[in-house]
């Protein structure tokens, strides 16, 4: 066991440790190249064709990964995509990046996981060191992935280790990326988190160890509740502030003043993204098994998922103060995406105000600089060139995210109405500017 154990850290130590990422996403490409940056050598298993051949070219579909880098590193052939698992009898740890989005009835789909877990199990070997890092709720690595792994015969922490350790990446942030964000870390046994904590602090400056991977796994979504509570909070806010005509921006921005005591965070037109709407029901659901109700993860669901139609409302009635209505009305979308100077449209906002936008019969357009196209109830929507001709034909325009590279200014010039949900118009005083 030792000379597994000691091997392990010569290898993560002397940089001759192979890695293998599984899914090469949002979370998982950054990754690989974290560690080719820091000296190893990866291969990233994705099943998405399409995503691994353009790995392989050197091309990037994700926002934080630069492309130039990218070709370089595929070039020196320090990261090579592949869809075949053996690849993982070669490697000595392995980095789970999957999907954990939730059903249709909101429980959790640890499919990804499992299904990878189980092609894991073919080829585990002896001295491997295995890390979960997607998104899951308590109890995930050590009830249903370990039991898959056990099935090789290998024990655990004796001839493999298995830890949690949740990914914390946030995408466009410009100041924390994966070496300067503490990474949050729990293994099966003690050798599990002992060995896990040696390998990410080669890697990144600060490492937390957990008791288990159950209290790992809890951090990371009592991070994501946290976000959407409060975000939920100052929704309400929101639609509080309306009903008192109050500006809810002014009513923040103040309250920030303070120096301790008060965390900001901002309204906007509902949650996006494959993290904040999703997270928290792993938690509940499971809570749910334990017969409890998680009542404050619940509320701040509802609330969120309800801003699109207050969105909406704001649309209506701005409209109907120029005597038109929502039917006939030419309604251009401000980008689309969930999140400002990202790409990533999954779960964004934007898709329940157009379609509400168009159930009541309004033609809808949208402009967004880094999402040309997307699909939509089958309807293929490409987005426009924002020009003086288009927002002249416009009847409104709706700031859904606020993205840097759009000219605000052209967009006050030439529109009749704008609803901005996201306080761009901060520093503008115009009557057609309708605040959230
Ligand atoms: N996106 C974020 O900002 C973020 C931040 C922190 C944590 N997370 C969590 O990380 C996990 C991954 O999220 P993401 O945003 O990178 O997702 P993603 O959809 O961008 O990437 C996942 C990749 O895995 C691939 N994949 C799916 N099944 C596979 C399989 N069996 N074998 C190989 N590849 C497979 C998919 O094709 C996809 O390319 C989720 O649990 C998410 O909650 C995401």
């Amino acid at each position: 066991m030792n000379d597994i154990y000691h091997r392990l850290k010569e290898k993560i130590k002397d940089r001759t440790l192979k890695i293998a990422v599984i899914g090469l996403g949002y979370v998982g490409l950054p990754l690989s190249l974290e560690f080719v940056k820091n000296g190893y050598t990866v291969i990233g298993i994705e099943k998405n064709e399409k995503r691994m051949s353009m790995v392989n070219k050197g091309y990037s579909y994700v926002e934080d990964v630069n492309g130039d880098l990218l070709k370089d590193v595929v070039n020196s052939k320090k990261l090579i995509a592949a869809d075949d698992y053996s690849v993982l009898k070669n490697v000595d740890c392995i980095n789970i990046c999957v999907p954990t989005p939730l059903g249709k009835t909101k429980a959790p789909d640890i499919s990804y996981v499992l299904d990878v877990a189980e092609n894991i199990q073919k080829y585990l070997c002896r001295g491997q060191l295995i890390f979960l890092e997607s998104t899951t709720y308590p109890g995930t690595t050590r009830e249903l992935v370990l039991p898959v792994f056990e099935r090789s015969g290998l024990k655990i922490g004796k001839d493999f280790f298995l830890v949690y350790s949740p990914e914390r990446i946030d995408p466009g942030n410009k100041i924390y990326n994966i070496k300067n964000t503490p990474r949050i870390l729990g293994g099966i046994t003690r050798k599990c988190t002992k060995i896990g904590k040696y390998f990410y602090s080669e890697i990144i400056d600060s490492v937390v160890e957990v008791t288990s991977t159950d209290a790992a796994e809890m951090v990371k979504i009592l991070e994501n509740t946290f976000r959407s509570v409060n975000i939920a909070l100052v929704n309400e806010v929101a639609i509080m502030c309306n009903r008192l005509n109050l500006n809810v921006w002014e009513i923040i921005d103040s309250a920030s003043t303070k120096p301790f005591g008060y965390m900001k965070f901002y309204p906007g037109p509902g949650l996006g993204g494959h993290c904040i709407p999703v997270d928290p029901h792993y938690l509940s659901w499971k809570l749910k098994s334990l017969d409890y109700r998680a009542r404050f993860i619940e509320l701040a669901g509802d609330i969120n998922s309800e801003m699109p139609e207050f969105v909406v409302n704001k649309i209506t009635e701005s409209l109907n103060k120029q005597k038109k209505s929502v039917n006939g009305s030419k309604i251009l979308l401000i980008g689309v995406s969930y999140k400002k100077d990202v790409g990533d449209i999954r779960e964004s906002p934007t898709f329940d105000i157009l379609n509400i936008l168009e159930k009541k019969g309004a033609l809808v357009y949208y402009h967004d600089p880094l999402v040309s196209s997307f699909v939509l109830n089958k309807d293929e929507y490409k987005s426009k060139p924002l020009n003086e001709n288009l927002l002249k034909r416009m009847d409104c325009a709706v700031i859904v995210t606020d993205h840097s590279n759009v000219n605000y200014k052209t967009i006050l010039d030439k529109t009749k109405i704008i609803i901005d949900t996201r306080n761009v118009y901060k520093n503008y005083k115009s009557r057609k500017v309708v605040r959230l």
